[in-house]
Formats: structure tokens, C-alpha cells, sequence
């Protein structure tokens, strides 16, 4: 990354337990440049979604902590602050799988995403308006009780509460779960606008590696709580090994069924990594 970039978030070898026994993050360390897409990508269990609420600071709820290392915003450390005082600094987490209240209609959800502000009701109000500019599936459906909106209108409807509070950075994790391909492309589509034109810095945490790649600037492949490879987006994409392993269309094997690849290659890749090709 260039030295020119500002650094807005800095994670610096973290250690994540769980319930004082369970090792999940050994030694994370990833940065995030003001203004950019970066995309934390891996399988199940890698430890995506535990860096992001070691961001967030949500590890308390789960009976986790940040045992080592460190976490800087614009050089402060956090690590040790509450979820809201993240919220206050201007960072929001989008949980994966989509947390709408299912009883509330799609407006009064997006409503609930700006109880932090300060600010009074017409700039919460100009907030509604613009957020139904990236949306407008949104605006069409607001009325809509969310339990009866499809899965894209909550993932949508998810992020838009969180674009309520005026975020500076989004965590958004695993965005493209459950949704059809032209649905995922369409979340993507309006990640990458509201990048461009609000200037919203995302982390992303995606399985996806194939659509993260396609959007994000740079990326971080986390393996079984390490990072295991890092690079800018296109580098990634172009990478004989990203190919294989997660593209499912490099070398041998391309062309197959895609589920039956990503199974083969998750399960290979250790055996791989011995070979020490990854970082060279
Ligand atoms: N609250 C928790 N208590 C104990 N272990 C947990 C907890 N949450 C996650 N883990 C474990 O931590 C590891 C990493 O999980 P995490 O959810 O961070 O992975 P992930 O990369 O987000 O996976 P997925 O793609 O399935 O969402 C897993 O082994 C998981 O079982
Ligand atoms: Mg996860």
C-alpha cells in the first residue's frame, strides 16, 4: 500500500480468544486506507467474522476478547472501547445474515439505524432520502413489514440502517449470503457507489472471494486465523494460487462444478501451503 494512503484503521497482530480457552485469531494484522474497499476473504471458520467485531468491539457479547495486539483508528487505539463509542467514531458493523427487526417495516428499521444522532429530524430526514437514492428497491418496499421482504430487500435494508448513522467505515460481513448472483451483483454495485460518491471506507468480509475481488482495492486471505496471503484486488485476481484455491478456475478443475471445487480446494490447500508458493 502506498505510503501516500491514510491509514484510517490499523489492526496490528491480534489475538482473539473465546470464553478465556478457544484460539481463533493468531496474529491478525490487515490495514485499511481512508476511502477504499478492502475485502477479508476466507471460508468457514477462517475467523472473518471475529475480526470484524474485534473492530466493532461486539466480542464481549459473545464471551470473547482481544488478548494481544492492537487496534488503531486514525491512531487511536480501541480496543478497549464500547460498541457505541465505535458507532460515535463513526464505525458500523452489518451483521451477517441480515438483522432486520421483522416486525417493523422497512422505513422504520432504516429509522432505527440513526438513534445515535444528534443532529434533529431533518438531516436524519435528508439521510432517509438519500439512502433511498442507493435504494431504490428500498423506497418502493418501505411500507413493507420486513419479515415480508425477500432476502436482498433485508440485506439491502440492513445496510441501509447502518448508512443512517453516517458511518465513516462500514464492516460489512458476508453481504453476498443466501442472495441470487444478480442480487449479490446489485449490493456490490451499491457498495462500490456509495464508495465512490460518499467516500464510505468498507471492510468487507466475504466468502466470495470471485465478486470481493471484483470490488474491493485489496484484499486479505484469512486461513484458519492467520492471514495467509494479501495483495491489491487485481494482483489477487491475476494470482495462479487465488486461482486455484479460490476462484475455482485456475490449473486443473476449472470448468467443473464451482461448490465442488471450492470443497476440494479448501480441503487441499494446507497440503499446498506447505509448499510455501503463497507468499512468493
Ligand atoms: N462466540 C463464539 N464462541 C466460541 N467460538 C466461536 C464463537 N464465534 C466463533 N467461534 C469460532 O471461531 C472460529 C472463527 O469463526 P468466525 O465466525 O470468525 O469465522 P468466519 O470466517 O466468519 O466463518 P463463516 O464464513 O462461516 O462466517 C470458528 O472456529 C468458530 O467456531
Ligand atoms: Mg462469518
Amino acid at each position: 500500500m502506498s505510503a501516500a494512503t491514510n491509514i484510517l484503521l490499523d489492526v496490528n497482530g491480534i489475538e482473539v480468544i473465546y470464553n478465556h480457552v478457544i484460539l481463533v485469531l493468531k496474529g491478525v494484522s490487515l490495514q485499511v486506507p481512508e476511502g477504499r474497499i478492502v475485502a477479508l476473504m476466507g471460508g468457514n471458520g477462517a475467523g472473518k467474522t471475529t475480526t470484524l467485531r474485534a473492530v466493532s468491539n461486539l466480542l464481549a457479547s459473545e464471551r470473547g476478547a482481544v488478548t494481544k495486539g492492537s487496534i488503531e483508528l486514525r491512531g487511536e487505539r480501541i480496543e478497549r472501547l464500547g460498541t457505541s463509542e465505535m458507532v460515535n467514531r463513526g464505525v458500523i458493523q452489518v451483521m451477517e445474515g441480515r438483522h432486520c427487526f421483522a416486525h417493523l417495516t422497512l422505513e422504520e428499521n432504516l429509522l432505527t439505524g440513526a438513534y445515535t444522532r444528534r443532529d434533529g429530524k431533518a438531516a436524519v430526514a435528508r439521510t432517509l432520502d438519500k439512502v433511498y437514492s442507493y435504494f431504490p428497491r428500498l423506497k418502493m418496499r418501505r411500507l413493507s413489514q420486513a419479515a415480508y421482504t425477500s432476502g436482498g430487500e433485508q440485506q439491502m435494508c440492513a445496510i441501509g440502517r447502518a448508512l443512517m448513522a453516517n458511518p465513516k467505515m462500514v464492516l460489512l460481513d458476508e453481504p453476498s449470503m443466501g442472495l441470487a448472483p444478480q442480487i449479490v451483483e446489485e449490493v456490490f454495485e451499491i457498495v462500490k457507489d456509495l464508495n465512490t460518491r460518499e467516500g464510505v471506507t468498507f471492510l468487507l468480509a466475504e466468502q466470495n472471494t470471485n465478486m470481493a475481488l471484483r470490488y474491493a482495492d485489496y484484499g486479505y486471505i484469512l486461513e484458519n486465523g492467520r492471514i495467509v496471503m494479501d495483495g491489491q484486488a487485481q494482483l489477487l485476481r491475476e494470482n495462479e494460487d487465488v486461482k486455484e484455491f479460490y476462484l475455482g478456475t485456475g490449473g486443473s478443475g476449472s470448468g467443473g462444478n464451482a461448490a465442488a471445487d471450492q470443497r476440494r480446494s479448501f480441503r487441499d490447500v494446507k497440503s499446498y501451503r506447505r509448499r510455501k508458493r503463497w507468499l512468493a
